[in-house]
């Protein structure tokens, strides 16, 4: 593991004795970050989080943004090695477009977070994210249990689906978690996908964005519902894509305003058509936390402790340790701790308030703390 050293000149000078050098100025370990994008909230939350842990331990941070290019990326991460960074904590634009740089990184033995997103190169040491497929998990038993599908008996109900950036390893795991839940009642004929696109690639929306979402939810509106088909549900898989499919619906549907629309992370813009009762839920991922755990790990990895179940049980945050649900490659498992999501609607709002990372203005909207 590489540190940073004096000076050689001091390194000289301290040889023969002349001098001594107090032993906190010898050496500050650096720590590099490279975030894919600014364009969404929760990554310039994340960079910031992640910053502020690691300059508060006493480390030195270079953090980078690689506005979801992933050529940008790569010679982001060139660049941090270049700086001769003592540990590289990633999270990908593209989980499968960083095998050079990954490369580059074994050969000058500088270890690799995959951060939040998964790498798939076998450089990555560990894996710290949220459990992905529960977050899908969590939105469609949310639609299960909204719309009481368990006692349905012969209604059936209208839904579309958005999904994420298929570059993004968790897009899979979020969409299998919600359809995994929502296909039996698919199968039976109670949900109904009106579009009929329903595989991850017809609904997939390229880096997250919320104007594509918007377009195609657009599209859907006009093509199927114009007629006044009556629209119940659009499972969405986070909040970017959230927010473009409400700006759909209130453009483009017709019919009366209780769809249900679901999302994730907790984006200030999507809490506030929580208030409103435009987006029905979100689910949370407390990124100030999934930094915390961040720190603990790259503490760990410095100084060579062992990291493994007792070391996630003791951290302060609930996270569970995990070496089967991820591969970096086919075989290949990658150790792994996955904190945990939780629902978020209009009803428990103010559970982000006690977090101390938002703060609820007097009409009602959360602001989040600087
Ligand atoms: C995912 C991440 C989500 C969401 C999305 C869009 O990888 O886990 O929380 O932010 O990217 O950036």
């Amino acid at each position: 593991m590489k540190l940073r050293k004096l000076a050689v000149a001091m390194t000289a000078v301290m040889a023969f004795g002349a001098i001594s050098v107090p032993a906190a100025a010898e050496e500050t370990q650096v720590i590099g970050i490279s975030m894919p994008t600014q364009s969404l909230e929760r990554w310039n939350r994340d960079g910031e989080y992640l910053k502020e842990q690691f300059e508060n331990a006493g480390y030195t941070v270079e953090l980078k943004y690689s506005d979801n290019d992933s050529s940008q990326q790569v010679s982001d991460i060139q660049n941090l090695l270049a700086d001769n960074v003592d540990i590289l904590i990633i999270a990908a634009v593209d989980g499968e477009a960083l095998n050079t740089v990954m490369d580059e990184a074994a050969e000058s033995e500088i270890p690799v977070i995959a951060y939040d997103r998964l790498i798939m190169n076998d450089a990555t040491s560990y894996y710290v994210s949220f459990d992905n497929y529960t977050v899908g998990q969590l939105q469609g038993e949310f639609i299960v249990e909204t719309l009481d599908l368990e006692n349905a008996g012969d209604a059936t109900y209208n839904m579309e689906i958005t999904a994420g950036d298929p570059a993004d390893n968790n897009a899979g795991y979020f969409y299998n978690g919600a359809m995994d839940v929502l296909n039996p009642y698919i199968e039976a004929g109670t949900l109904v996908v009106v579009s009929g696109q329903t595989d991850f690639d017809s609904v997939a929306t390229d880096q997250w964005d919320t104007q594509t979402a918007l377009e195609r939810a657009q599209n859907i509106l006009s093509s199927y519902y114009a007629d006044g088909t009556q629209l119940d549900v659009w499972l969405c898989s986070n909040d970017s894509t959230a927010l473009g499919v409400a700006q759909g619906i209130t453009s483009d549907y017709a019919g009366d305003n209780t769809v249900i629309i679901t999302g994730q992370d907790g984006d200030v813009a999507n809490l506030a058509n929580i208030v409103d009762g435009i987006q029905t839920m979100t689910v949370y991922k407390n990124v100030s936390n999934e930094s915390i755990v961040t720190l603990a790990l790259a503490e760990a990895m410095l100084n060579g402790e062992t990291i493994d179940e007792a070391f996630t049980e003791s951290l302060s945050v609930e996270a569970a340790f995990d070496t089967e649900s991820y591969e970096t490659s086919d075989g290949v498992k990658c150790p792994s701790i996955l904190l945990v999501p939780s629902v978020i609607t209009a009803d428990n709002i103010e559970e982000l308030v006690d977090t101390g990372l938002y703060e609820m203005g007097e009409d009602g909207y959360l602001t989040a703390v600087e």
